[in-house]
């Protein structure tokens, strides 16, 4: 057994968009994989308690970690052609945003309808983010990770990545088994833009790249409150994906849900954030921790004293009982809030949430939580 490395507590604030002020163990930064692979080979690295995190924006600490922050902050980045397409091999600390306002300049388009999504480029296969009609896996061709027990570089192709909505391999067979390394992307030469969502169809077939990418951002900055002003987590529960015999009693009960189809399956997904607006849930906090007034499918920390600049605004909502708040800490604030929305939810539409985020405790992963 490796000894135990010497604890050197790192304040997790940091580390994660929701800024709940927790502390780690430790916390040890790689700028390459050949480096991590090395301190895996030498010190052990894997068998003591850890995380990996990218830059937190999809991880939430509920308490104190008892392990070590682990982080791979490799940026590179190359680019390879045939006649139809361009490849780049990206690797996995590159920030997601800032490799798709680099394709857009090079004149590489295709990912402008995942334009300002926080986080790197490492943690996008995991959940294969998606929005404005467009996912992950539309332009995955690999990802390579380091195998936590065989400490190699494996490499998984497409159709060996298991993924589906904000799913993949990370979260099934591979889980808390690897450290995604480096990602590959294929793009079309012939770029033909998305605009099922509706915000996005009054731009016109003839639009530009450039447009799409414009706009995307626009619709994500009015929707979803800046982490650095109010942390948050994002998308915070998964759109719950059902059988179409439930969907449809659930549309004759609630005549204006929402439902969108899944392709190729006979499923429909719901939308989370109204179903919890639709139990009078928008505004609703527990202490520090809230539901955002303007999009019921984020969470936020409230805190004053952690968020000097956050808007004030939000300390109009209602809150719970002022003496539990006062001797609850935020992480178990947050707990019972998430507890709170899917027993609401879940009696008045008989559907369970997910959280989308990840959950820590002192040192494990909450997440998911029972069905
Ligand atoms: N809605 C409400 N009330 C709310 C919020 C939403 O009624 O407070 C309803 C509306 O009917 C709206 C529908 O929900 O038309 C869909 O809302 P929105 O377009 O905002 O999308 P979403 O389902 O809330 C998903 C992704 C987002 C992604 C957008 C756009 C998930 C869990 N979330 O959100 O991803 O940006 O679609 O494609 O799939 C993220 O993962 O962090 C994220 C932001």
């Amino acid at each position: 057994m490796t000894p135990r490395l010497p604890p050197k507590l790192t304040a997790l604030a940091p580390l994660h968009s929701f800024a709940l002020p927790y502390k780690a163990q430790n916390q040890l930064i790689f700028s390459s994989s050949a480096q991590l692979q090395q301190a895996a080979v030498q010190q052990g690295l894997f068998e003591q308690t850890h995380l990996v995190l990218g830059s937190g924006t999809n991880t939430i600490f509920s308490c104190d970690y008892d392990g070590t922050i682990i982080r791979l902050t490799n940026e590179q980045l190359s680019v390879s052609e045939d006649n139809d397409h361009y490849y780049l091999d990206v690797d996995a600390g590159y920030e997601w945003h800032k490799l798709v306002g680099w394709a857009l300049d090079n004149n590489i388009n295709g990912l402008e309808n995942l334009a300002f999504i926080p986080g790197t480029v490492g943690a996008a296969p995991i959940q294969n983010i998606g929005a404005y009609g467009v996912q992950f896996e539309d332009f995955c061709e690999f990802v390579e990770y380091l195998d936590k027990t065989s400490l190699k570089i494996n490499r998984l192709n497409k159709s060996e990545l298991a993924f589906a909505y904000r799913h993949s391999i990370f979260k099934e067979t591979l889980k808390d088994k690897c450290v995604i390394t480096k990602v590959g992307l294929k793009l079309k030469k012939a770029w033909q833009p998305v605009l099922s969502y509706g915000g996005l169809a009054g731009l016109g077939e003839n639009c530009q790249p450039r447009e799409v990418f414009d706009k995307v951002i626009n619709i994500r900055q009015s929707k979803l409150p800046d982490p650095a002003q109010l942390p948050n987590a994002g998308s915070f529960f998964k759109n719950p994906v059902v059988d179409n015999a439930l969907a449809q009693q659930l549309v004759l009960a609630f005549a204006d849900m929402p439902l969108y189809k899944v392709m190729g399956s006979q499923q429909q997904k719901l939308s989370a954030g109204w179903l919890i607006e639709s139990c009078g849930l928008k505004g609703y906090h527990i202490g520090d921790i809230g539901i955002y007034h303007q999009h019921a499918l984020i969470l936020t920390n409230q805190n004053q004293n952690q968020n000097q600049n956050q808007n004030q605004n939000q300390n109009q909502n209602r809150n719970q009982d002022q003496n539990q708040s006062q001797n609850q800490d935020s992480g178990s604030q947050l707990l019972e809030l998430i507890e709170h929305i899917r027993l609401t939810v879940y009696q008045r539409f008989g559907v369970m949430l997910q959280p989308e985020v990840r959950i820590m405790g002192k040192n494990q992963e909450l997440t998911p939580y029972d069905e």
